[in-house]
């Protein structure tokens, strides 16, 4: 993986230049102390360890290739999974894995096979790569979401190094082009991605009730439905906004007192905050009434299954969280179980994302930017710089959503 992405020079478009020549060439140019190394941060496992690193500034090495500039990188609970060292792993032959998965960077190189992309352009990179074994169709098909090996590559979280570093090189078809309109918020696409995926099953699902809404005709199920959303966290708050968005009544319940600034930022986009200090999962159903979707987003599993108990006749059940392993918890499996068959009920899990959700979500967001902009800016609650990563990454700083942001 690493010579994959590290190695020696190749020949780029220069478009100050505005011609082709070697990408050394191009860092002496553009840097004149023409640096072999970067600052990065990483965790060492054996070691139990999480360190700011000199890392070799990567390479293009092929046509298809793009070089970024890292602008900002968002801190979720899998890195911070990771940081515990439960979670992870480094590339192959690598002591230690750097980390980032959520990303925004800026583009200052592309191989000559690049079309699509230009310096200067702001890309969100995807996370997950195939597994490469041929009898895997799913990555055979671009689809290593879906990957049936276990075998896949995830940037920053197992066997491939990630963002949280100041350059990046990647293949063009892993990048998505984000406009300059999102520059302040696009880190927010990967976490919104989550959510598209499901979006997109939760619809594939809803196809087999060939029916629309009573009274508003050519509208999906999603307009006269009702979604709840487990967890006010960012993949909760980002899913409330793509269920309010689609049309949903939707309903987040979380365990935040209200007044909070969670509990204000979920009335600003449309929704209804449920706090569960002050209603049990069964007060909850009874003020949603039918509960046609949970958006799990909290990765609790024992409240999750309590919220299973109360879905809804022809209900879709989404699990999004990974909890860690604690003690078993107990579940009414026969009754989860006569429900299920009953009600018709489905209940799927969903992780990592395709190339189209990436496209919804960069669509989305700037959709969300324009009808709740200060909703969408507060759910990033602080900017660091690397150097503050120990704090970041061991979850000691509060907030929603925490960003390194790696310019200099
Ligand atoms: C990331 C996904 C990844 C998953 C499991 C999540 O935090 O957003 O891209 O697939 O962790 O590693």
């Amino acid at each position: 993986m690493e010579e994959r992405l590290w190695g020696s020079r190749v020949k780029v478009w220069n478009k100050s230049l505005s011609r082709t020549i070697y990408s050394t060439d191009l860092l002496e140019i553009k840097n004149p102390i023409n640096r072999e190394f970067m600052k990065a941060i990483a965790v060492f496992p054996s070691k139990k360890e999480i360190r700011l690193i000199d890392h070799a500034v990567p390479e293009i090495v092929s046509e298809t290739q793009v070089k970024l500039r890292m602008l900002e990188v968002g801190i979720c609970g899998t890195d911070k999974e990771i940081c515990h060292f439960d979670y992870g792993l480094p590339p192959n032959g690598s002591e230690y894995l750097i980390l980032g998965h959520e990303s925004l960077g800026e583009v200052v190189e592309v191989g000559s096979g690049v079309s699509s992309l230009k310096p200067g352009d702001l890309v969100v990179t995807m996370v997950r790569r195939p597994c490469g074994h041929p009898e895997c169709k799913a990555c055979q098909e671009g689809r290593q979401d879906f990957c049936y090996t276990g075998d896949f590559f995830e940037r920053g979280i197992k066997q491939a190094h990630g963002f949280m570093a100041e350059f990046v090189v990647d293949e063009e078809k892993y990048m998505n082009f984000v406009p300059q309109e999102l520059r302040e918020i696009a880190v927010l696409v990967e976490p919104l991605t989550i959510a598209e995926k499901a979006l997109t099953e939760i619809f594939q699902v809803q196809q087999r009730l060939p029916w629309g809404c009573p009274g508003i005709s050519g509208q999906p199920h999603s307009y006269c439905h009702r979604a709840v959303v487990l967890g006010a966290g960012p993949v909760g708050i980002l899913g409330a906004m793509t269920l309010v968005a689609a049309g949903f009544q939707t309903f987040v319940y979380s365990q935040e007192s209200v007044p909070s600034l969670k509990s204000e930022l979920i009335e600003a986009i449309g929704a209804t905050y449920v706090s569960a200090q002050t209603d049990s999962v069964e007060k909850l159903a009874e003020r949603v009434g039918q509960i046609d979707v949970v958006y799990e987003a909290a990765g609790a599993s024992q409240v999750a299954f309590h919220t299973l108990e109360v879905l809804g006749v022809n209900g879709i059940f989404v699990f999004t969280g990974v909890p860690g392993r604690k003690g078993p918890v107990s579940v009414d499996t026969d009754l989860i179980m006569r429900d299920m068959v009953l009600k018709n009920q489905v209940l799927f899990g969903s992780v990592n994302a395709g190339k189209s959700a990436y496209q919804a979500a960069i669509r989305d967001l700037t959709m969300f930017a324009k009808k709740w902009p200060k909703a969408v800016r507060s759910l990033i609650t602080g900017r660091f710089p690397m150097e503050s990563f120990a704090d970041l990454l061991a979850g000691r700083t509060g907030g929603i959503k925490n960003v390194i942001t790696l310019e200099s």
